[in-house]
């Protein structure tokens, strides 16, 4: 009986790197079928790439200023993927936003957390935008990546009440383990090919 490959995936990061953690911690206990080829850093130093090395997977400083335009950027991003055979690209707090370059290159194949339900509070800082309207939940949403900033089909979202004293520090600390839990799903969802598009929506296949 022929095992089929797993999933290549790519993590794309700019920070702390605790969503990145949450992926190679389901990958490891064998529960989505992936291996991540390669994370890749907008930023040096952050701890993001300390997590992928703790790992043994390769890290890539594809630096911010390293390129004149954002479609150069992208040029030079879209070679590294494909070097690394990258099936599904996984933003995992990249702070920064892609031309139609990249999302050209995957077509429905790069995806994104944003810890807010949208299409409420999308872009940055999206946390406080929910703190200042005063809604009574908020949440996190992943979603397919389009040519817009958070407006792509939404595959997994999950509901966080917000407290009357929540800082922005405390409401961000409840949304992301809620993002832990929705973001490797989405993964496993699609390394299984249980994902499917019908205009806007996603269906999950059971
Ligand atoms: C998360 O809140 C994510 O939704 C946002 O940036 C944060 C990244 O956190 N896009 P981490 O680096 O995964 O810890």
């Amino acid at each position: 009986m022929s095992v089929a490959e797993p999933l290549t995936l790519a993590v794309l990061v700019s920070g702390n790197g605790s969503n990145l953690q949450a992926i190679i911690d389901r990958i490891e206990a064998g529960e989505i079928h992936a291996r991540i080829a390669c994370v890749i850093s907008n930023v040096h130093g952050v701890f993001a790439l300390e997590r992928a090395r703790r790992h043994g997977i390769p890290t890539v400083i594809h630096a911010n200023g390293a390129f004149a335009t954002r479609r150069e950027y992208d040029n030079a991003l879209v070679e590294v993927l494909r070097t690394h055979r990258v099936e599904l690209v996984v933003l995992a707090g990249f702070m920064r936003i892609l031309s139609d370059v990249m999302i050209g290159a995957f077509p429905g194949a790069v995806i994104n957390i944003h810890p807010a339900l949208l299409p409420a509070f999308p872009g940055l800082h999206a946390q406080k935008q929910a703190l200042e309207y005063g809604v009574k939940f908020s949440g996190c949403t992943v979603h397919f990546v389009d040519n817009g900033t958070d407006t792509g089909p939404i595959i997994l979202q999950a509901v966080v009440p917000v407290m009357q004293d929540d800082s922005e520090e405390s409401l961000s600390r409840r949304i992301l383990q809620e993002e832990h839990r929705i973001f490797p799903e989405s993964i496993r969802l699609f390394a299984e090919g249980k994902l499917s598009f019908h205009g806007r929506q996603v269906r999950i296949s059971s």
